[in-house]
């Protein structure tokens, strides 16, 4: 028999099946103990909770480990590009040369979008936050294809649903970029890779050729790569939760793009470098802003510092920061933030606050310094994080979809008033 843990309420023993993941972590499988014992588990902010069994990434917080279907992160962002990765990560496995070529083409046939997504884009006021119009745009993806609406929708048409996703997405992003510059959007350019479109529909300006650097399309693959999943976030689980209520792919992934928005998630990349240029310009004085992180009765936290999951380097910091290096001095940019970046970090690595709380940078911790230097500005960082994020989204969708997990439905511990009779108001 399998292991098993035994729980004792009241006097009484119960047992639980214990389940083993690949990597040899294990889960108490509590779904009958209400049914068993009456209790149900309580777990604020999902600490300790694990919603799913999944097959995409692996993750050891404690050893700083990060694999995409096995594939080690640091492999992956050295050798690989993005789009490879994505069809890895959605389709299970590495592409062919003839499945990656199918991959590209069918990408590029879908990167146009309706001219009317323009209409929609025209409402927003030019000053609107890119978050919250790219959610928008996405989530007007249902109405241009309605067949995505269909919770029976045939394996094709939800294949097309991920392919329109992905060439769309940049296409998207940059469109929201240009209008809110009150600049003519550029459209996709076919011949170009994926990552230097993308840039080429930010930058290009109608009356110059405009060429991609390939250190910036390296670079922005890398990133891209960086981000592209990690497990069971706030932005996945809120992509799977909606997504098991069968909700189509495009209203799930609008829903994730708005969970990753928050500070706390992929909006720290974006706080990250406002906190960076507000410590430059208030003298530098970087003991002055970590005694401020320390102290509990401020609200400053050291953005870019902490993780739920990693007790250790996230290794996608150290990738970064190395890459930060190599970015800033092939492009010839000086950027003085990235000093006090460095100062911060070792400061905070030898605090004993720090320390103790096991609280080191993590991916949005550097990731902003380089996206300025490829001259995308402070308040797309967390789009470019979304960007990344997509075929993680979409994998975990389709995981959900296949695997057939029901809906997502936590329960509560009540903690309000009993019942009571209700008071007309004139005696109340
Ligand atoms: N600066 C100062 N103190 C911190 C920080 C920080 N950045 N992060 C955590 N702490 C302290 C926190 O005050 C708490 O102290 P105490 O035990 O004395 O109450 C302790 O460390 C544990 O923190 P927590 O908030 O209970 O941990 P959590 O797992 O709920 O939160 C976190 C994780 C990422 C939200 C948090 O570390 C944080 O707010 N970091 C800054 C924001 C940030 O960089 N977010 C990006 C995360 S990585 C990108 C992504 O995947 O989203």
């Amino acid at each position: 028999m399998s292991e098993q843990a035994e729980l004792i309420i009241g006097g009484k023993s119960y047992n639980f099946p214990i389940l083993v993941g690949t990597e040899n972590e294990k889960a108490i499988d509590i779904g009958k103990l209400r049914d068993t014992t009456g209790c149900i588990t309580y777990d604020v902010g999902y600490k300790n909770t694990g919603v799913t069994k999944s097959a995409i990434t692996y993750l050891d917080g404690e050893q700083g480990i990060l694999s995409y279907r096995g594939y080690p992160i640091e492999q992956l962002a050295e050798k690989s590009n993005f789009l490879e990765v994505a069809y890895l990560l959605i389709y299970g496995e590495l592409p062919t040369k003839a499945q990656y070529a199918e991959f590209d083409k069918r990408i590029d046939d879908h990167s146009m979008i309706h001219e009317d997504v323009k209409t929609i884009l025209d409402g927003f006021p030019s000053y609107s936050h890119p978050m919250g119009v790219l959610s928008s745009l996405i989530c007007s993806l249902t109405a241009f294809y309605p067949e995505s609406l269909n919770p029976n929708a045939s394996e094709k048409v939800i294949n097309d649903s991920i392919i329109r996703l992905i060439a769309k997405m940049p296409t998207m992003v940059a469109w929201a970029y240009k209008k809110s510059k009150g600049r003519p959007v550029n459209y996709p350019i076919r011949s170009l890779e994926y990552c230097s479109n993308f840039m080429h529909m930010m930058f290009a300006n109608p009356t110059e050729i405009y060429e991609v650097d390939p250190v910036v399309s390296d670079a922005l693959n890398k990133l891209l790569i960086l981000h592209a999943d990690h497990e069971q976030n706030c932005s996945t689980s809120t992509v799977r939760i909606v997504g098991s209520s069968m909700a189509s792919l495009y209203g799930s992934i609008s829903a994730g793009i708005n969970a990753l928005w928050g500070p706390l998630h992929g909006g720290a990349n974006q706080e990250v470098i406002e906190m960076l240029d507000a410590i430059m310009a208030d003298g530098g004085d970087t003991k002055k802003w970590i005694a401020k992180a320390k102290d509990k009765n401020d609200s400053f936290r050291l953005m870019g510092f902490g993780h739920r999951v990693y007790k250790n380097f996230d290794p996608r910091a150290r990738i970064i920061k190395k890459a930060c290096d190599d970015i800033l001095e092939k492009l010839g940019v000086n950027d003085p933030v990235l000093s006090i970046a460095k100062e911060l970090e070792e400061a905070a690595l030898k605090d004993e606050y720090f320390v103790e709380r096991k609280l080191y940078p993590n991916v949005d911790f550097y990731s902003g310094i380089i996206y300025r230097a490829l001259g995308i500005p402070t308040n797309m960082f967390t789009v470019m994080f979304a960007l990344g994020r997509l075929p993680g989204w979409i994998a975990q969708w389709k995981e959900l979809r296949e695997t057939k997990e029901p809906i997502g439905r936590p329960r509560q511990v009540y903690v309000g008033h009993n019942s009571r009779n209700y008071v007309p108001m004139e005696s109340r």
